[in-house]
Order: structure tokens, then C-alpha cells, then sequence
């Protein structure tokens, strides 16, 4: 045990990633997922969702009243996606960074968006902007029992 690579926990936050209804039907899930456990980052909560229009509206409660956001509504509830609470240090920054700026001209190649999005708004993933995003939408998708505890500790697991 090299005593100088452990870091304490500092800014442990959970968010909530979705793969939207593009990244479902276009077969993404697996790959769009490794990313997040590429990075470091544990799943604590994940399940299969079609999205209702009321939730659609309570998860983009930020955008109500843009000229956007009845086509939101309807890419969201277009299909099913998959619904996920991830946690990790940072992890609501960090994992904006992994996915890729909002439109698809922009991301860079190494994000999702920037290496398997060509059209926005079809990006394929969402993500959480601020903590207290993160609760209203962890919250309107998934039950507190629902969400997982546990550390990943990988040697005693190979
Ligand atoms: P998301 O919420 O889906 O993770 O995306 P985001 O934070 O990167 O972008 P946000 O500003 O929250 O916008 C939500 C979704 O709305 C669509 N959009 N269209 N026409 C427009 O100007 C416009 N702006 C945003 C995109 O699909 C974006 O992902
Ligand atoms: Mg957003």
C-alpha cells in the first residue's frame, strides 16, 4: 500500500445520467456506460424507464417556457432510456466533461457526444448541472431504497 496515493473523499456527490431515447435505440447503453466506469465512478441506482410526460416536464423543469422545450418533452418521451444515479468526487462537473458540451458541433472527440452524437438535440445522454438539479431529478425517477451504498474495492474481487 503506497500510503501517499490515498485520498480522502472530498467532495463525494451523486448525479443523475441518462441515456436518452437515441443512445437505447441505437444500441449505446454498454458503451455509453463503460465510460462512467472507465472514469472511476460507481453506479449506485440504474433501471429501464419510459419516460412520462409529466416526469419529462418535472426533469426539465429549468427549461419550461424556452421555445425548446415541447420538443424536449417529446424527444424525452419518445422512447424508453436508462435512468441512472452514479457517485463520485466531483462527479456532477466531471461527468458534464465525460459527456460533452450540449451541442453536437461543439463536443469534443473522447466526450459521447463527441465521438457517437451527429445530430443535437439527439446527444444521447444527460446529465445533472448542480446539486440541486441532481436531487429533483435523482428524486423523480428513483425511490430512496432504490439507491445503493457500497465501496468498490477491486482486489479482493479478483
Ligand atoms: P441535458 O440537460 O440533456 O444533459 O443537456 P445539457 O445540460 O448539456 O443541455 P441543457 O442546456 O440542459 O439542454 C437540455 C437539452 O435541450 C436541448 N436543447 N436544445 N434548441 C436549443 O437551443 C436547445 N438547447 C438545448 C438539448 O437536447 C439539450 O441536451
Ligand atoms: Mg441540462
Amino acid at each position: 500500500m503506497i500510503d501517499s496515493l490515498e485520498m480522502e473523499s472530498e467532495h463525494m456527490e451523486r448525479t443523475f445520467l441518462m441515456v436518452k431515447p437515441d443512445g437505447v435505440q441505437r444500441g449505446l447503453i454498454g458503451r455509453i456506460i463503460s465510460r462512467f466506469e472507465d472514469k472511476g465512478f460507481t453506479l449506485v441506482a440504474c433501471k429501464v424507464v419510459q419516460v412520462t410526460e409529466n416526469q419529462a416536464k418535472i426533469h426539465y423543469a429549468e427549461h419550461d417556457g424556452k421555445d425548446f422545450f415541447p420538443n424536449l418533452v417529446n424527444f424525452i418521451t419518445s422512447g424508453p432510456v436508462v435512468a441512472m444515479v452514479w457517485e463520485g468526487d466531483d462527479i456532477i462537473a466531471l461527468s458534464r466533461i465525460v459527456n460533452g458540451k450540449t451541442n453536437v458541433n461543439e463536443a469534443q472527440p473522447g466526450s459521447i457526444r463527441g465521438d457517437f452524437a451527429a445530430h443535437t438535440p439527439k446527444n444521447l445522454i444527460h446529465g445533472s448541472d448542480s446539486p440541486e438539479s441532481s436531487k429533483r431529478e435523482i428524486a423523480n425517477f428513483f425511490e430512496d431504497h432504490e439507491l445503493v451504498n457500497y465501496d468498490k474495492i477491486i482486489s479482493s474481487w479478483i
